[in-house]
């Protein structure tokens, strides 16, 4: 099995390539931080690596073919890679704004039509969609990043819908607060309060056990740390509480 892992230097996507390696997968690493991507390499049984800025779209996909010379054909895409912009909307720099949403949505959609067609002709393989609870509990001060794991989520559960049959299966996650860079940072950002210390807070390595357990036993959606399942089932009193609890940014 061939898994191609954006966003694999690090965090979440690092502990996806791990651990689908661990269970004898083949892994395409992809990322910028090449030395990064090389010393996890180096640590598992057959990999291969791709330097990309994927917020680019000359050269968001164009690593596929290279990738399956040396592997084989992808049977999992893992669209991980991405980045979180939390600050006040109205000082936002508009640029880095639509950079994000390059990252988070454009790309990912552009893997997902590069290898469709491949996967529906061979009736088999699967796209697993990195979201967040952002797309189902939109935070106040992340107005970019809440716009692109929506957007996400939401093509990523039709996509699910519309491959019913077809031997592709889809994955949507949503992770809460994962103690990664991008989760300690993201908490830096707001005040201290009450409601966040109580927030469940989960690890990349308990998330990426779940990943992997969804792919093969054909699962629909992570949703990790579980309790935030709750805002799946009571969207409007989820709101209530983000806007009520969802304490100010620090300046
Ligand atoms: N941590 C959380 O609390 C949390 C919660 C919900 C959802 N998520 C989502 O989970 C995914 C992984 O998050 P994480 O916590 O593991 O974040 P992270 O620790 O910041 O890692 C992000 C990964 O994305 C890569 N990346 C960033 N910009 C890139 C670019 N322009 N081109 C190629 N690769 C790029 C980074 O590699 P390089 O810097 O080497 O390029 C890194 O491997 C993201 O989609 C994030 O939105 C995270």
């Amino acid at each position: 099995m061939h898994v191609a892992v954006t966003g694999a230097s690090t965090g979440i996507g690092e502990a996806i390539a791990r651990e689908l390696a661990s269970a004898g997968a083949s892994v395409t690493l992809v990322a910028r931080r090449r030395a990064r991507l090389e010393q996890l390499a180096g640590e598992l049984p057959r990999a291969h690596v791709v330097t990309r800025d994927l917020a680019d779209l000359t050269q968001a996909a164009d690593w596929i073919d290279e990738a399956e010379r040396a592997l084989g054909p992808i049977d999992v895409l893992i669209n991980n890679a991405g980045v979180q912009i939390i600050g006040a909307t109205a000082d936002g720099d508009v640029e880095d704004g639509e950079r994000l949403l390059r990252l988070n949505v454009f790309t990912p959609l552009r893997l997902v039509r590069a290898l469709l067609p491949a996967m529906l002709a061979r009736r088999s393989g699967v796209l697993v969609n990195v979201a967040s609870m952002a797309a189902l509990a939109p935070t106040p001060g992340m107005t970019y990043y809440n716009a692109s794991k929506a957007g996400i989520a939401a093509a990523s559960e039709a996509l699910r819908g519309e491959l019913r049959g077809s031997g592709v299966h889809v994955v949507t996650v949503y992770p809460g607060i994962i103690l990664t860079d991008m989760g300690e940072k993201g908490l830096q950002k707001y005040e201290s309060s009450l409601a966040l210390r109580l927030q469940p807070k989960g690890d990349a390595r308990a998330l990426a056990r779940r990943i992997r357990d969804a792919i093969e036993r054909r699962r629909p959606r992570v949703i990790y740390p579980r309790m935030n399942a709750l805002a799946r089932w009571f969207p409007g009193t989820t709101r209530l509480v983000m806007d009520a609890l969802t304490p100010p940014l620090r300046t």
